[in-house]
């Protein structure tokens, strides 16, 4: 199947917010509590919602060398893509989680709002920085997260990139999560087997893990890596 998501023009900067996140990634306070990296965050709401809580939170994204307003004109520019592609795809999601393809753009909007005005507030929270290769140091992370990213473009992002990806996320955090591990065809990543394996292979830890969220139909489980 050619895939109606394919039709976007690369990858899409469409952004979750906080609560999506959490569910996402089994986040608990605990988790919270560390210092997390949002790789690959786009214009999402979580570093400025977590902030907000009290909490410490730095995203990353090559979106970022872009200003807020040529960020927001990006996502303009997605949504009738985004649109058109949800109506021709709608079967492959379970519609219960966010009610309607209008109730899920208007989320979308709510975390563009907030990622603009934190941005605007604190740019150092917005590191201009892309896989394979981050600007941070050595385990500066408690956890860092990537959502809709790796896995999910799986056709534009090659084996190679995800070994070299993971292994750099790893570096700088604790301990990875990623989520959804299926592509945008809406199967499981013909990636992901290989890539636990080599994984394994250099002694890193991988579990995956079973999430209490479900938007493309059987993609219930996020990726949990640890060096
Ligand atoms: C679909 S958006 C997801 C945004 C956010 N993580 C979320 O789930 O709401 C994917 C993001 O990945 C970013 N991206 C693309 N290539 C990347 C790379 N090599 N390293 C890090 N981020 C990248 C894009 O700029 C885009 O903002």
């Amino acid at each position: 199947m050619a895939g109606e998501f394919k039709r976007l023009a690369g990858i899409a900067p469409w952004g979750r917010r906080l609560r999506e996140y959490r569910a996402f990634f089994v986040l608990d306070e605990a988790a919270l509590s560390r210092p997390v990296l949002d790789v690959g965050a786009g214009p999402s709401s979580f570093v400025a919602e977590v902030t907000a809580a009290g909490g410490r939170a730095v995203a990353a994204d090559p979106l970022y060398t872009l200003a807020n307003d040529a960020i927001a004109g990006r996502f303009e520019e997605t949504v009738p893509l985004m649109r058109a592609a949800m109506q021709e795809a709608r079967e492959r999601f379970n519609w219960n989680t966010y009610g309607s393809a209008t109730a899920l753009e208007a989320l979308r909007r709510e975390a563009l709002g907030l990622f603009l005005k934190d941005r605007a507030r604190a740019q150092e929270r917005y590191v201009a920085g892309a896989l394979p290769a981050l600007p941070f140091a050595e385990k500066q992370f408690g956890i860092a997260l990537v959502s809709h990213l790796l896995f999910l473009y799986g056709d534009d992002l090659d084996f190679a990139f995800h070994i070299a990806a993971i292994k750099e996320l790893a570096r700088v955090a604790e301990e990875v999560r990623i989520f959804p591990l299926f592509n945008l065809d809406g199967r499981p990543s013909s990636h992901l087997p290989c890539v636990v394996k080599h994984l394994r292979a250099e002694g890193y830890a991988c579990a995956e893990v079973r999430v209490h969220f479900e938007f493309q139909l059987g993609a219930r489980t996020m990726l949990q890596v640890k060096r």
